[in-house]
């Protein structure tokens, strides 16, 4: 008995050490300071403001931190996160409620290396991306800060239970998944591929989306090979022919980032607002540069089932539902129109395993993007109220085993779920 008693003592002892020398870590951490921002400064101060802009629609700062139609950088903005809701903060320049009483130095802390006023920052803000980007681009982006207009508006930060609420244990998160390293070029490749690493990896941060995440939030092994967030299926960006980027071109990338639609895709969710606030902006070089990277990326490895039969019930069912339904957008031979109407035939989106995306326009809808080079989104129009859960997986099916596609099927508990977790209607009939 007394032997047990010391092994408790000694377990329950050993824990309190291990959480004060823990907290005791966190809180030196987030005193730390960093090495200070060495820059050339060149030219004018508004050419360094033009060029902060440039830096703000790179890392795509609008998307979160603006709520849709509001003032731009005022904050509140909701993300979704599978430990609850995580708000955006005001980064305009108030000085009560805003960053206008902030230094370079506290901006830096917060942007690239995860540390804001009130402690450590949730990697909901993407600060592992940001760490990679440059004395220059950083320092350009806070001229740029400093000349956006006030507003006052306090953001209650989160509705997090415990204990995710506890921003010292993101220290314990930092230390298993964040690399607080700036980028360095690789050898032996060429400058614009190196460029495309950074913008890919730095400031646009595409991995936030298009890599899986582990149960604790953290990045996977796999980088850049899809990931789901929200709701949404963000595909493969690496050279894979079937589910990823292999059959593209590099215009065809080109093009997509630029407009948000091309001969195959039309850009919903969260890439068409990635496209909106940020990837329409971005110069021809650096486009070229984002393509360039991409393309010489490892292809992830080719998982490709065997197409389901025509003659399966679910695809003769199928087959029907797109004749009533979709054929007069989609073309019956899934083609689509061309930066208009996605194609499925060939599409990475709808070979992917994970059907989130499909599920999620066709239940919700979607309005394509409007780009200065796209100005007339086309829009796909909600199915939830019209349509059975049997006849949304049958058409599904179908389109996922057609024209050359294979891919696993969908089935009617996929989208019950599905409906259930986008808050879709009820199908008016039922
Ligand atoms: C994917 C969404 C997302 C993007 C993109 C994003 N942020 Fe954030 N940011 C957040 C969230 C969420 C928070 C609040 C985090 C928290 O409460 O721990 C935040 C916090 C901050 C803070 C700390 C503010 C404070 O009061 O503590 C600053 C500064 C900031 N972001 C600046 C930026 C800049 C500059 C960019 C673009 C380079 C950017 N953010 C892009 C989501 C984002
Ligand atoms: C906020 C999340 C998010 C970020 C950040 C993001 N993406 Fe996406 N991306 C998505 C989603 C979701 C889709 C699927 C959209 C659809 O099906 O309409 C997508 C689709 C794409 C596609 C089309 C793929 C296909 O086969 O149809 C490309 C190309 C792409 N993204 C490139 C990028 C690049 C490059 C970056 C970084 C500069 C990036 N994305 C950043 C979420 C994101
Ligand atoms: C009125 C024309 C129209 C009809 C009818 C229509 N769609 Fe669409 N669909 C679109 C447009 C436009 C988009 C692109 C929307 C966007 O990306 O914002 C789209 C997108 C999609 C996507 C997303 C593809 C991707 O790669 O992300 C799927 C899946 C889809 N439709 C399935 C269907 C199905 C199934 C039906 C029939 C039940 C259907 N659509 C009926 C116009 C239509």
């Amino acid at each position: 008995m007394k032997k047990i008693k010391t092994i408790v003592a000694t377990v329950v002892g050993c824990g309190v050490i291990g959480f004060v020398g823990f907290l005791t870590y966190a809180k030196n951490g987030e005193n730390r300071t960093f090495p200070a921002i060495q820059v050339e400064l060149a030219g004018s101060s508004a050419a360094q403001v033009e060029r902060g802009k440039y830096v703000a629609a790179m890392g795509d700062c609008a998307a979160c931190h603006t709520v849709p139609g509001k003032t731009i950088y005022a904050g509140g903005y909701k993300l979704q996160t599978p430990f609850g809701v995580i708000k955006a903060s005001n980064i305009t320049q108030d000085k009560e409620t805003g960053i206008g009483s902030w230094t370079l130095e506290e901006f830096d802390k917060a942007v690239r290396h995860g540390i804001g006023r009130d402690g450590y920052l949730y990697p909901a803000m993407p600060y592992p991306a940001y760490a990679k980007m440059t004395d220059q681009d950083m320092a350009d982006l806070w001229a740029y800060m400093r000349t956006i207009a006030p507003v006052k508006q306090v953001v209650v930060e989160n509705e997090l239970p415990f204990p995710f609420n506890q921003r010292f244990l993101l220290a314990g998160w930092n230390l298993l998944f964040f690399q607080d390293k700036q980028f360095t070029p690789v050898p032996g490749v060429t400058a614009l591929i190196n460029r495309g690493d950074y913008l890919v990896n730095g400031p646009g941060h595409c991995a936030a989306c298009h890599t899986g995440k582990n149960l604790l939030g953290g990045d996977v092994p796999a980088a850049l090979q899809g990931g789901t967030l929200q709701g949404w299926h963000a595909p493969d960006l690496t050279p894979n022919q079937h589910v990823g980027l292999g059959r593209w071109t590099t215009d065809a990338i080109l093009t997509y980032l630029k407009t948000g639609a091309n001969h195959q895709a039309v850009a919903s969710g969260p890439m068409m607002e990635a496209v909106e606030n940020s990837t329409q902006y971005l110069t021809e070089g650096d486009l070229q540069a984002i393509a360039a990277y991409l393309k010489q990326i490892p292809a992830s490895k080719e998982v490709r089932p065997a197409a389901i039969a025509a003659t399966d019930p679910r695809m003769v069912t199928g087959k029907r539902v797109m004749q009533t339904q979709c054929e007069a957008c989609h073309r019956a031979d899934g083609t689509g129109v061309r930066n208009m109407i996605p194609a499925f035939a060939g599409s990475a989106q709808v070979n992917a395993i994970d059907p989130s995306s499909l599920l999620n326009v066709v239940l919700m809808g979607a309005e394509g993007p409007v780009t200065e080079g796209n100005p007339t989104g086309a829009g796909m129009p909600r199915f939830d109220w019209k349509m059975a859960d049997e006849d949304i997986a049958a058409v599904l099916t179908y389109i996922r085993n057609s024209w050359g596609n294979s891919a696993l099927g969908v089935s009617t508990s996929d989208v019950k779920t599905a409906r259930e977790q986008l808050g879709a209607d009820h199908w008016l009939n039922h």
